[in-house]
């Protein structure tokens, strides 16, 4: 992108990350996901970081503060209520403790202490002589707003210290609303015939500044304690200030503890990762903090943030990205699908690059353009799909998506129709029948399997027959069967079994060809044989990796990829190998690493991990997942785990630093 280009882009991502600001901060009501409005920053901090001359002082990227609406009165914190600079993965996390460390005077072992991140409102309770006196919510930091009346409606807010302790106490926790309760709430207002709230954290926000104190007792609101800021004695860590909270009759989370190492932290994240949907309320990361309260306050403060604490953030659910191209999908019956191609994105931990659109009807409804942004996320948290295009980022010059136009644009030589009361578009005469054949025929072709029994005539009469399903069928099909068919006689059902049999493993490029991936001849085929060398490996390349295939270009490479994603082909390739029915493995017959065996632990500094597999398996060599017994060469990168070495030293491999491997690579 050139300077006027990012312009342009920057300027328009300000103006819908302000518009979600205002609807979140101000109006307490949301126009897109947290993750998806983090997205877009992220975006913009990517650009502004690339042009620098470019920020603004009134960038999103450069606020500090929200507003204080009107009707409540503001209170000045006694403290400032600060938030939390986010992590996203182990090495940033990993990064954080190093930065700390240095500031962490000898002798002293910082412990740290986790939580789970509740996704609410924060809220500060003032408790005079065991009373409370007041509540505020953050405001921006050092003025919040008072919410008294609304939080004393709160059942889990003690009006009074169950141990009263005497003089002023300050805690500080979540306003949460429990999703079955919002579940509840929203069905009692569609019975009502009111609209609907869009999520828990804004309902929560929205009621507890409500002036109306019985509209806020009719909503389930909930606290959850995480700090007690004063106290007339101030607790030493963080695991006596949650156990002071129970003793002042507080919620505090069952699942706070404390961990001695980050390896523990990162395990206790990776089971809530897994666990966080079967909990009462929404989390969408840990807070970790150290637990030496002294230590903590000596740390300091950075901005607006503790340098002692940071947020661990669960990979996005949710993430933006640009449509590059809507492609059709023909399937198996002959249904045409249109499918998004997208510029790659992480969302739920993995890279997404298409979803299917379904249908023209849909793709109407939600007005999808290529060259939109759009916010995809994962459904029942697999598989992609388009929840919203962002209008407002629309470049000009986009057209309205036109199913028959693409029709014919993408398939010149097929005819299709639109079934009566359908919404699919389907090939003209086609039915599964007849795809069946064709799809079989490929797959038994002298470019393929070249299983010359199989003529067009023979594949005929065993589909119309029922025998045959599927590609992988033929491998099931039984003498008696054959030999009961017009056509066949037994000595001919033994010749197609036998030939069929003898076909079990075949070549690598010629089962990749017969498979009919659209764009994928023959000699795309060897291509992709000759690099990836195995099935499994053509199946997971990212669009990067099949681009690095020569002669590979978008096309066919979003073409592969689109095929390995179908659910349909996936069962066929693990019908495939539950019949003991799979392609060979190409194997490298020259090489400087022929039969050699590398093993990569921490990160290399010079190329990903993917990369020097690729380098590695291109001069004939083998890479592994993880070090073990038969391993010629451990390669160390940075961070690596000492048991790995110890591992390493006990199966005699030789362990070599990154530029010992670059020597040999050379
Ligand atoms: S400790 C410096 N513990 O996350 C603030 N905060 O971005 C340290 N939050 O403002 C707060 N769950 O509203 C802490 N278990 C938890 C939390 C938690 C949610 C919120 C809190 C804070 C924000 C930080």
């Amino acid at each position: 992108m050139n300077k006027s280009e990012a312009k342009d882009r920057i300027q328009k991502l300000r103006e819908l990350i302000n518009d979600y600001r205002y609807h979140y901060h101000v109006l307490d009501e949301s126009i897109m996901s947290e993750a998806a409005a983090d997205s877009l920053k992220h975006e913009l901090t990517t650009l502004e970081t690339k042009f620098p001359d470019l920020i603004t002082p009134d960038s999103p990227t450069q606020r500090i503060a929200g507003g204080i609406s009107k009707g409540l009165a503001p209170v000045v914190h006694s403290q400032r209520m600060l938030s939390l600079n986010d992590v996203f993965a182990e090495t940033e996390l990993r990064a954080w403790l190093a930065r700390i460390s240095k500031l962490i005077p000898v002798g002293i072992e910082p412990e740290f202490f986790v939580d789970l991140k509740m996704d609410g409102l924060a809220c500060a309770l003032v408790y005079e002589n065991g009373v409370l006196a007041q509540a505020i919510t953050r405001g921006d930091g050092t003025v919040g707003e008072d919410v008294t009346a609304s939080v004393r409606t709160i059942e889990s807010v003690p009006l009074r210290l169950r141990d009263n302790i005497g003089g002023t106490v300050e805690v500080r926790g979540e306003i949460v609303m429990y999703k079955e309760d919002f579940a509840a709430l929203n069905k009692q207002r569609e019975l009502q015939g009111l609209s609907l709230f869009a999520n828990p954290r804004n309902t929560a926000a929205g009621t507890i500044r409500q002036l109306d104190s019985a509209l806020v007792a009719s909503r389930p609101l909930r606290f959850h304690a995480y700090d007690v800021t004063q106290a007339p004695e101030n607790p030493a860590t963080y695991t006596e200030a949650y156990r002071l909270l129970r003793g002042l009759g507080f919620k505090a989370n069952n699942q706070a503890s404390l961990k001695k190492s980050l390896d523990d932290v990162l395990a206790f994240a990776n089971i809530w990762d897994a666990q966080r949907h079967d909990l009462p309320f929404h989390t969408d990361g840990l807070v970790i903090k150290i637990n030496q309260r002294d230590l903590y306050a000596r740390l300091g403060v950075v901005g607006k943030a503790p340098r002692a604490a940071v947020a661990y953030k669960y990979a996005a659910e949710e993430a933006t990205t640009t449509v590059k191209d809507i492609i059709i999908s023909i399937g198996r019956t002959g249904a045409a699908t249109p499918v998004a191609v997208f510029e790659p994105v992480v969302v739920s931990g993995s890279t997404v690059q298409h979803a299917s659109l379904h249908n023209a009807d849909e793709i109407t409804r939600k007005d999808i353009r290529v060259g939109d942004t759009v916010i995809i996320y994962k459904a029942g948290d697999i598989i992609p799909q388009v929840q919203q295009v962002l209008i407002k980022l629309r470049p000009a010059g986009t057209r309205r998506f036109n199913m028959e136009a693409e029709l014919n644009r993408q398939y010149p030589d097929l005819e299709f129709f639109r079934p009566e009361g359908e919404v699919v578009y389907r090939i003209k005469g086609a039915t599964s029948t007849t795809l069946l054949k064709q799809a079989l025929a490929h797959f038994a072709s002298k470019g393929a399997l070249d299983i010359d029994t199989l003529g067009e005539k023979n594949v005929s009469s065993l589909v119309e027959a029922g025998l045959v399903n599927d590609l992988a069928d033929i491998y099931s099909l039984k003498r008696d069967q054959v030999m009961n068919l017009e056509r066949f006689a037994e000595v001919s059902a033994d010749n197609l079994i036998n030939a069929v049999a003898a076909a079990k493993n075949p070549p690598l490029a010629r089962f990749v060809y017969g498979l009919g991936i659209r764009h994928v001849g023959t000699q795309t085929a060897i291509d992709l044989a000759n690099h990836f060398r195995k099935l499994d490996t053509v199946g997971t390349a990212t669009l990067s990796e099949l681009r690095e295939v020569e002669g590979i270009g978008d096309i066919v490479a979003d073409s592969i990829l689109l095929w390995f994603d179908e659910v349909d082909n996936q069962q066929l390739l693990a019908k495939f190998r539950s019949l003991d029915v799979w392609p060979q493995d190409v194997k490298a017959t020259s090489g400087k690493l022929l039969g050699l065996k590398f093993a990569i632990t921490g990160s290399l500094e010079s190329m990903s991990r993917d990369q020097a597999a690729e380098k590695i398996r291109s001069l004939g060599g083998t890479f592994q997942s993880s070090s073990g017994k038969d391993t010629d060469y451990l390669v160390t990168g940075m961070n690596v785990g000492a048991s790995k070495l110890k591992n390493a030293e006990k199966y005699d491999t030789k362990i070599i630093d990154e530029p010992a491997f670059l020597k040999l690579l050379a």
